[in-house]
């Protein structure tokens, strides 16, 4: 095993947001397909009547008194937390914040006519996985966890070390051994332990499993818990406000294990109930890689879940999960919106990732690619129109890819004739 904690310093909070209550109207937890009720106040994994995902649920009357229009625009501050009647935490106190949420949502022109990216890149920790872990850590550790695990793909583990860090709670990941370079590195830098293990996502939620039943540690695992979906559900209260409380017609997300589009659902569920959006819901596309589609090919088959996918295998780590156990909340989601799920062939992920940075829209994650490899068969095939709005989810920076392939650039000797005889001419020849 590696890893360390260095320091036990008391961090938390990282960024101080407020003290006392937050006024999270948090009432309830729901089993997501059981419907039945459980007290939120407590630690908890998965529904105990059926081992399904929880669901958290708040008393919308008393949300919708203070979560409107003009005061939302007056919180100008504090990311995600600006949401805090409905998000579960309730002190101030609690909240760990390291700058999360609030993200840039850019018009993206080239792309398409009407296509806007949420730029999920520019959270702390490089992906929309610090928003999920924000929001879970800050709750498990108010609610006593001093131990927390997860399995990763690799930007989970990185956001649950940084998290865990700014909480003073002691983290372990547990990632496949293939995973991106830069999640080790984040996930040893912040001190967490980590357990590079011989195989997939699913293997490492195994793992994470018996150290939670063995050691007593809280389990993350993405939708094992109510709230890490309750932090992700803010990139869905973020894209209706930055379009001015309209709802796009398209939402085109890759998809793992389905948190993001689970919880933007969910998101509008909740902002209609307080009025602040009408019935309409954009039409919500999952894009999987060809190597690993398990939501795709029940969504083909008509089932409402989903059957584990063999052999998985894609570079965009994010994305490579072959069974998810909030598989009928994204199909269910899917489905209700008119949208679909779409798998893209391997090599269309790197072309697109070669392709966005050259449109001058940065380098991109390979889940980021596989997103806008899938808008363009969405429109190729005219599921998508040219003239839809699109909102298109930038899930996480490219420094935090697997790279496209090994570095090409050429060590230069340090010797003004070579650069004058060799380097200046080859530039020359290259314009
Ligand atoms: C960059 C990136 N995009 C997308 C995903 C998939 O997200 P979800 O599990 O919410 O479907 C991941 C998950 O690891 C990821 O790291």
């Amino acid at each position: 095993m590696e890893g360390r904690r260095p320091h036990r310093a008391r961090l938390r909070p990282a960024l101080r947001l407020n003290h006392g209550t937050t006024g999270s109207t948090l009432s309830h937890l729901e089993g997501g397909l059981s419907g039945r009720s459980y007290p939120a106040d407590g630690l908890i994994g998965l529904d105990p009547a059926d081992e399904r995902p929880l669901l958290a649920r708040y008393d919308l009357a008393r949300a919708a008194k203070t979560l409107n229009r003009e005061p939302l625009a007056a919180r100008t501050s504090g990311g995600l937390w600006r949401w805090h009647e409905l998000l579960p935490v309730r002190r101030w106190e609690s909240v760990v914040y390291l700058g999360e949420g609030a993200t840039p949502l850019q018009a993206a022109p080239r792309l398409g006519r009407n296509v806007w990216v949420k730029r999920e890149s520019l959270n702390p920790t490089g992906s929309f996985k610090a928003r999920g872990m924000a929001v879970a850590v800050s709750r498990a550790a108010e609610l006593g966890a001093r131990h927390l695990v997860a399995p990763s793909a690799g930007n989970a583990g990185g956001a649950l070390a940084a998290y865990a860090a700014a909480a003073d709670v002691r983290a372990t990941v547990v990632m496949p051994a293939d995973a991106p370079e830069a999640n080790v590195v984040e996930v040893l830098i912040a001190g967490a332990e980590l357990l590079l293990l011989e195989g997939l996502i699913s293997d490492c939620g195994r793992l994470a499993r018996v150290i939670a039943d063995e050691l007593g540690a809280f389990d993350l695992s993405t939708l094992k818990e109510p709230y890490r979906a309750e932090g992700k559900k803010t990139m869905g209260f973020e894209l209706v406000e930055q379009l001015g409380w309209r709802m796009p017609d398209a939402v085109v997300y890759p998809t793992g294990g389905g948190t993001g589009i689970v919880g933007m659902w969910k998101a509008f569920d909740e902002l209609d109930a307080l009025g602040l959006v009408g019935s309409t819901r954009p039409r919500m596309y999952c894009v999987q890689s060809e190597g690993c589609a398990p939501i795709v090919s029940a969504f083909q088959d008509g089932s409402r879940f989903a059957q584990p996918w063999p052999n998985a295998a894609t570079r965009a780590a994010g994305i490579r999960v072959p069974s998810a156990v909030g598989d009928f909340l994204i199909l269910d989601a899917v489905r209700r919106s008119g949208g679909a799920a779409v798998a893209v062939p391997e090599p269309a992920i790197t072309e697109a990732q070669l392709r966005l940075a050259a449109l001058g829209l940065g380098y991109a994650s390979l889940e980021t690619a596989a997103a806008v490899a899938g808008l363009e068969a969405l429109v190729e095939s005219r599921q998508i129109d040219r003239n839809d709005e699109v909102v298109l989810f930038d899930t996480g920076a490219g420094f935090k890819s697997a790279p496209p392939r090994p570095p090409r650039a050429q060590t230069i000797p340090n010797d003004e004739a070579f650069w004058r005889e060799r380097v200046v001419p080859g530039l020359r020849r290259a314009r």
